[in-house]
């Protein structure tokens, strides 16, 4: 990002506790430290707290600590063919477990999108920004990138800021953004792999919205509770233009007296379900996903009930991507 004129964060790699100090010294309160390693979503932890900042570092090893970036969090994809891009309509993800944005991170506890608070011309900018100067430097380097650049921006008050990159469609972020598209996926994504993107149309979006309420299993994100019957996703799927997405679930043989091939589909990980919908605005589709996700029971059973609630665009208590 700093060869490409990238806005991003300030940042600091760190494998000793001498480092973590002057980095922490440096940068100041709110800490941002990341563990630099795959760590599904839950790596990083975001502090006044001086002393969290120097334990969570410890217990990292190597971390990167970062200057931390104040706004609404938003998502954008950009689908790629190595030397240009289109983006998808923008998202927001929900990170943290609580309602408020509280407690700890979490892979995504819901989404929506359209995001009607954001600036209009959101996309173009960070395609202007972001995406076009990151293309062109892999292309300088010679790795010319062709897929998903999921691109995770904090909206500070000095313009869109870069938490982080992943090169692929992010869970659940993207789920709302698929539900709207309303141009075929699979030609848009046969261009990009051919390097011509440019042959086919930009992406089309239908009007309204949609919004994706996760249920997660007892434990998350800390564990996962493997095994709990879950019940009332044939009622939900399917209806009122809601689908029921899959995670963390599995089907195993229930065999009784009478059905001996009877059988239950069972948490297996920590976000088990997905329950999507679509409406007239957010609001409507925010209604019926929950009036959905409140048809799907299970032991342990958690669910965020501020998915996509008024008012949009505020900062999520500190919430911040990571690996
Ligand atoms: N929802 C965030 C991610 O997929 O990384």
């Amino acid at each position: 990002m700093a060869a490409a004129g990238v806005p991003t964060a300030r940042s600091f790699t760190c494998t000793t506790a001498e480092e973590v100090a002057a980095a922490l010294d440096e940068l100041g309160a709110p800490y941002v430290v990341k563990d630099d390693a795959l760590a599904a979503g839950k790596g990083v932890v975001v502090t006044n707290d001086r002393a969290e900042a120097v334990d969570h570092a410890a217990a990292c090893g190597r971390v990167v600590i970062e200057e931390f970036l104040d706004g609404p969090e938003v998502s954008l994809f950009a689908v790629c063919d190595g030397r240009t891009a289109y983006p998808l309509q923008p998202a927001q993800d929900f990170k943290r477990i609580f309602d408020g944005g509280l407690g700890p991170n979490t892979g995504g506890m819901g989404s929506y999108s359209p995001l009607t608070w954001a600036p209009a011309d959101l996309a173009d900018v960070v395609m202007e920004q972001v995406v076009q100067p990151t293309l062109d430097e892999m292309v300088r380097r010679g790795a010319p990138f062709v897929g998903c650049l999921y691109v995770g921006l904090a909206l500070t008050d000095a313009g869109p800021r870069v938490i982080e990159f992943n090169c692929r469609f992010g869970d659940p972020d993207i789920q709302p953004v698929l539900a709207m598209l309303t141009s075929p996926l699979g030609t848009l994504l046969h261009a990009a792999a051919q390097g011509r993107i440019d042959e086919v149309p930009a992406p089309v979006f239908a009007d309204g919205a949609a919004v994706t309420v996760v249920l997660a299993s007892a434990g998350y994100p800390e564990s996962s509770s493997k095994g709990d019957v879950i019940r009332g996703v044939g009622n939900a799927n399917g209806v009122n233009d809601v689908d029921v997405i899959h995670a963390g679930t599995a089907i195993i043989a229930a065999p009784e007296p009478g059905d001996p091939d009877h059988r239950h589909l069972v948490t297996a990980g920590g976000r088990v379900l997905a329950v999507r919908a679509v409406g007239y605005d957010v609001a409507d589709a925010r209604a019926r996903a929950y009036a959905a996700a409140d048809l799907i029971t299970f032991d342990g059973l958690q669910r965020r009930t501020d998915i996509a609630a008024e008012p949009l665009g505020v900062v999520e208590g500190a919430s911040v991507k990571d690996s």
